[in-house]
């Protein structure tokens, strides 16, 4: 039999429910107005993100009603993407499309946004003998992981790159940049680009006006290695534009031999206990990150290598360029092989295991120098003996 203070309970949640569904009502009425009446109070679980155990925060009050934004762990395998590349290019003419590409959505957002994460989009295209884009320029920062063993072209600001598996090209924001493909065989390249963060902020534009700007000079091979290639030295005078973009590497080919070359001369280190051994791709000009909103990383796993768990508050998207192995997210194991792509978003406790026989190189694209700008980053790990470090 219930007590009388459980009984006074009773009545007043009744009364608040009541209550709740009268606000509701007018609620519903105000929308007309685009205006929305704060009917609950905070919901639980707005702690401090770091004070949690294993859980991201919960959505705060007013994300009710609407999705919650935060995008999901998911592993994209390469097969899958290779099948539907494939039936796109046996379908669709290149007049159909400006670009044959099929481009990775996160299981949170579906088709809306077409993102990975809420500030970063990848799209996986394919260039046949002859395919051609054309010269154009954008305020988003874009950038090509070479996935085939050869990788076209593509002219940035006069540069002109013959990229191999495993190289990256920055088309940094505010330059000029075309593509095509001379070679016999399709070439397949990932572009990882800050799209949806500049539509997100009103910033994102393009061009195709093919008149101004001399993007169309004579062009120059080997420039970013010539003028930036070696560290330690920065060149005093200006040759060719590297675009109109602001806070952006000059640098525009990173090549995967020299990526592999600086991993494999630390290999012999311990390196970073939550990451392996890694290296940052940076503006070799001030050291900076290649773009302001994003970082670009490699890192080498040894074969049986197992990080620590770590979590941060910004958010990575992975791709597998050797190796095989898998990450674990809040305790859900995620298996990857060669070329599959994966996405950890913030806040999620992850650690990475090469469970294979041969070395894992992990390329990865990451908002850390958007959220280290906003002064919320920060990062979090556990340590051998199982304590729970702050990182930064
Ligand atoms: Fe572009």
């Amino acid at each position: 039999m219930a007590t009388s203070a459980e009984t006074i309970q009773t009545e007043r949640q009744k009364e608040l429910a009541a209550i709740i569904d009268e606000l509701e009502d007018l609620n519903t009425e105000a929308a007309d107005h685009s205006l929305w009446i704060r009917t609950r109070w905070n919901l639980p679980n707005q702690k401090a993100w770091h004070l949690g155990t294993s859980e991201r925060p919960a959505p705060g009050p007013y994300t009710l009603g609407v999705e919650y934004p935060a995008a999901e762990p998911h592993v994209w395998k390469w097969p899958q993407i290779e099948k539907y590349l494939m039936q796109l290019v046996e379908l669709c003419p290149l007049e159909l499309t400006e670009r044959q590409s099929v481009l990775l959505t996160n299981p949170a957002f579906g088709t809306k946004g077409v993102k990975v994460t809420n500030t970063m989009r990848i799209a996986i295209s394919i260039y046949k003998k002859g395919d051609v884009a054309e010269s154009h320029m954008h305020t988003p920062n874009a950038s090509r992981t070479i996935i085939s063993e050869s990788g076209g072209y593509t002219m940035v600001e006069g540069e002109r790159i013959f990229p191999r598996r495993g190289d990256l090209v920055f088309t940094p924001n505010g330059t000029w940049h075309g593509h095509g493909n001379d070679d016999d065989t399709p070439v397949i390249w990932a572009d990882t680009l800050d799209w949806p963060l500049a539509d997100f902020l009103g910033l994102a534009w393009a061009r195709n006006d093919d008149t101004v700007s001399g993007h169309n000079r004579q062009p120059e091979t080997d420039y970013s290695a010539k003028f930036y290639g070696r560290g330690g030295l920065r060149p005093m005078f200006d040759a060719l534009p590297r675009g109109e973009g602001r806070k952006v590497t000059p640098m525009f080919l990173y090549k995967r031999t020299d990526i592999r070359d600086a991993l494999d001369g630390m290999r012999g280190h311990d390196g970073d206990p939550y990451e392996g051994i890694i290296v940052e791709c940076v503006n070799p000009v001030d050291g900076e990150p290649v773009f302001s909103t994003l970082s670009y990383r490699a890192q080498l796993l040894r074969p049986g290598e197992r990080t620590q768990p770590k979590r941060h508050t910004a958010s990575t998207i992975y791709f597998v360029l050797d190796g095989s192995g898998h990450v674990e997210v809040d305790g859900k194991q995620l298996p990857w092989e060669r070329s599959d792509f994966f996405v950890v978003p913030s806040h999620r406790w992850r650690h990475f295991v090469n469970s294979g026989s041969e070395d894992v190189i992990l390329y990865s694209y990451t908002d850390v120098p958007l959220i280290e700008k906003l002064g919320h980053y920060r990062a979090q790990g556990v340590d051998r003996t199982g304590a729970t470090v702050e990182l930064c």
